[in-house]
């Protein structure tokens, strides 16, 4: 609980506050994060799925791996932890998310704020007009209705640039935040995993939430080693009891 406390304290005094989260925040909303034990990647193999040449030489495959991960998303939908943190961008006690996830469930939970570093699933194009679609089209049809081209997801596949401006975007908020808070990410995926770093580097306080250790654990402030959803409601019943804040408990 002192964590919390802390936590706490450090939110409400060394604003403005940016949150990076990672897979580790939707697995409370039933969708499967990547690199824990019951992760994606310990059942697929990411570079025989997530990648373009995927798409180009084992289309069956790859339309089968992203419309499992569609229909997951069907029935997935903001958990506890994803309320808080639209709950404080409103009270404004947070400035901005950074994701990693393609699953909407941010912005879905009403934070306004969202730069998404890796694209995407509720969105497709087609590879050779560009045109737009709903990403669930993908469980209908994987070709174009306007050119019979092929369909993709708009999320970023393995070898792929970021969306123009995401990266950027994330490394100004990162550059100006006075605490960057890390939330359910290994930290193994680069270039998200530099931006504790520069937050670091540019003064501000770095705090990571996570059920397991992250290479970035020795450089951070704080370490909540637990549940993110569990965790940010006990912050925010600190917040309202009156017993947070940066003079700690009154
Ligand atoms: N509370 C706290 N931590 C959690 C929770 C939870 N409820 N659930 C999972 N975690 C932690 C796990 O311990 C793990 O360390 O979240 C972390 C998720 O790490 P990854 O599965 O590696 O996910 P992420 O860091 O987002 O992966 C980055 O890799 O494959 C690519 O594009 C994919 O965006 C993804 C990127």
């Amino acid at each position: 609980m002192e964590d919390l406390v802390k936590l706490a304290g450090l939110i409400e005094g060394k604003g403005p506050m940016v949150v990076l989260s990672g897979a580790g925040m939707s697995t409370e909303s039933n969708l499967p994060d990547f690199r824990s034990r019951e992760g994606l990647w310990a059942r697929f193999d990411p570079m025989r799925l997530a990648t373009l040449s995927a798409l180009e030489n084992r289309p069956e495959e790859f339309y089968a791996f992203y419309r499992m991960r569609l229909e997951a998303l069907r029935g997935a939908f903001p958990n506890s932890g994803h309320r808080t943190l639209a709950k404080w961008e409103k009270k404004g006690l947070l400035a901005a998310i950074v994701t990693q996830n393609v699953d909407g469930l941010h912005q879905q939970s009403g934070s306004r704020r969202v730069v998404e570093l890796h694209g995407t699933l509720l969105t497709a194009r087609c590879k050779r007009c560009g045109a737009g679609f709903s990403g669930f089209v993908l469980l209908e049809r994987i070709l174009c209705e306007r050119c019979g081209g092929p369909l993709r997801p708009d999320v970023v596949l393995f070898g792929e640039n970021l969306p123009a401006g995401a990266l950027e975007e994330a490394e100004q908020l990162a550059s100006n935040a006075g605490l960057f808070v890390v939330l359910g990410s290994s930290l193994t995926v680069s270039p998200a995993n530099s931006l504790p770093g520069i937050a670091r580097a540019c003064g501000a306080k770095v705090v990571i939430v996570n059920r397991d250790p992250t290479p970035f654990d020795g450089r951070a402030d704080l370490v909540v080693r637990g549940e993110i959803g569990s965790a940010l409601s006990a912050v925010d019943r600190l917040f309202e009891s009156g017993a947070g804040g940066s003079e700690g408990p009154r």
